[in-house]
């Protein structure tokens, strides 16, 4: 893997611009010249860190120039931004590069880009060096803003471009043109991870624990609410413990206080909580500031002590139901959500027991649930009491039951009840039906309003409640 120093930001800013500007020119020439302009097509895996990830890229491509393609078929630059925490994921992006090879042969202006934490794994990139050899451009997640750059070097100097660096990368900020403005907004506060639990890959990928200073988050969401931004979603792997790396430490309950200060802002969120680091002023803060919504996200993983203790998660069964019986006294209306995992290696029957005790105890709105799998390099994968397949899948489908049976029940209460959704568009199925999301979280599907309601905050009486989303009127 390429070590690289990093230069300081400044130059980086300057670079990046200078990089978008290049290639904007070209592809204006070209287009002056007669020949059809360029155009993109980006496929995203993974979780929201990922997702803001790809809308950094998207905005930084639409300042060069490209427009969005509307197949691989029809664009010139293909570009896979990566997850690695699981197998499944980075199979699909195997067997989506190699069906590539092909359009290559065709186009041979098109530029194949593969980003991302699969990227950040040594034998991944060797992998596709050797396997792949149509692909044009390797970057990891430290250096997501230099792709201005690598991409002008592969396009002008037409050989491979790998750039991938095992130092965490430094926290840049006043990057320009990095932001496309909708009524939702992802806004990272920290990144990477410190916590090492053992079945995770993300660490690797993403490097140590870094935060941003309180001053720059405030003021790119004040950009974004200028823009019309209505909501943010603060980001970080364990949002609990921003603030800790900082030279004057800001806590995440203080972060949110003057988040919820911004004029003009009307929701707030955030995850990933970590339950060993959520603090009683975290759910004040929830309680007291009327910004931020009553939704908590917060991974359980599973309900057995002694299997969290072997996933390195430093809570208990108890600690944990501690923490939502607190917030549900304090947030009487909160709404939650979790991220569960069947076959840790040396889970028993009971351990699965323990997680379902713990589903039927929070009743959880709604949960993530996923099926082990083995990462290379983390301490889970050289365990030797891995959990069968077929055990695994019972297991899962076992746990996914009782899951699916309690978010429905859950929902049911909400008949006949008006609460506020924030209007994001109109339905995929149906243009006079418009979706959006109440506070807790939930997909609302309303009829009797129009689509200038988009980006602003209506009363829905919800008619239809259902086990992942809500049918309901418009109420005032
Ligand atoms: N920082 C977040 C999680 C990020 S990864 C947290 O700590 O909660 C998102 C989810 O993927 C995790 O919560 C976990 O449930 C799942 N996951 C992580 N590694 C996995 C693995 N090796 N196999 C299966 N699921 C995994
Ligand atoms: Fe992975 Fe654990 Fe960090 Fe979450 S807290 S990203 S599960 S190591
Ligand atoms: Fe997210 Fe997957 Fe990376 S979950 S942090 S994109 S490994």
């Amino acid at each position: 893997m390429k070590r690289k120093q990093i230069e300081t930001p400044i130059e980086k800013i300057f670079d990046q611009e200078k990089y978008i500007e290049l290639i904007h020119n070209q592809l204006e020439s070209e287009r002056n010249s007669g020949k059809k302009g360029r155009s993109c097509f980006l496929t995203t895996y993974g979780c929201q860190m990922n997702e803001h990830d790809s809308e950094k890229l998207s905005s930084m491509i639409k300042a060069m120039g490209y427009t969005s393609a509307l197949s691989e078929k029809d664009a010139d630059l293909i570009i896979f931004n990566t997850c690695a925490v699981r197998e499944n994921a980075e199979l699909k992006v195997y067997g989506n590069l190699g069906a590539l090879k092909q359009l290559k042969k065709k186009n041979p202006n098109l530029k194949i880009v593969v980003c991302g934490c699969m990227m950040q794994q040594p034998h991944i990139v060797e992998e596709i060096k050797k396997k792949y050899k149509h692909v044009d451009i390797i970057f990891g997640t430290h250096n997501l803003y230099t792709f201005p750059e690598l991409l002008y070097k592969a396009m002008t100097e037409n050989e491979r471009v790998v750039d991938v660096w095992d130092i965490d990368g430094e926290v840049v900020e006043g990057l320009k043109s990095t932001r496309l403005f909708s009524v939702k907004a992802f806004v990272n506060i920290m990144y990477g991870c410190n916590n090492f639990c053992t079945y995770c890959i993300v660490p690797y990928t993403r490097g140590r624990e870094r935060s941003r200073e309180a001053v720059d988050i405030v003021n790119e969401i004040k950009e974004l609410v200028k823009n019309g931004t209505k909501e943010v979603t603060l980001l970080g792997q364990n949002v609990n413990s921003y603030g800790k790396t900082l030279d004057n430490p800001v806590s995440f309950a203080e972060l949110l206080k003057m988040v919820n200060d911004i004029d003009g802002l009307e929701r707030i969120r955030f995850m990933t909580s970590h339950p060993k680091d959520i603090s009683d002023d975290v759910i004040y803060a929830m309680r007291d500031l009327d910004k931020v919504c009553e939704f908590l996200h917060l991974p359980v993983q599973a309900g057995s002590t002694s299997l969290l203790k072997k996933m390195n998660r430093h809570y208990t069964k108890e600690q944990y139901l501690d923490i939502i019986e607190k917030a549900r006294k304090e947030i009487p209306d909160i709404a939650f959500s979790t991220d569960i995992m069947i076959g840790f290696p040396g889970e028993t029957e009971e351990d699965v027991e323990d997680t379902i005790d713990v589903c039927k105890r929070v009743r959880y709105d709604s949960a993530f649930t996923f099926i082990y799998s083995k990462r290379q390099g983390t301490p889970a994968a050289k365990y030797t009491d891995q959990i069968p397949e077929d055990v695994k899948h019972e297991r899962f489908n076992r746990v996914l039951e009782v899951i699916n049976e309690i978010s429905g029940e859950v929902n049911k209460k909400y008949k006949g009840k008006t609460v506020e959704v924030l209007v994001e568009g109109t339905s995929k199925k149906n243009d006079e039906v418009l979706t959006g999301k109440t506070r807790q979280n939930k997909t609302v599907n309303f009829t009797g309003g129009s689509k200038d309601l988009v980006g602003q905050l209506v009363n829905v009486k919800i008619t239809n409640p259902k086990s992942f989303s809500m049918d309901g009127e418009l109420a005032n």
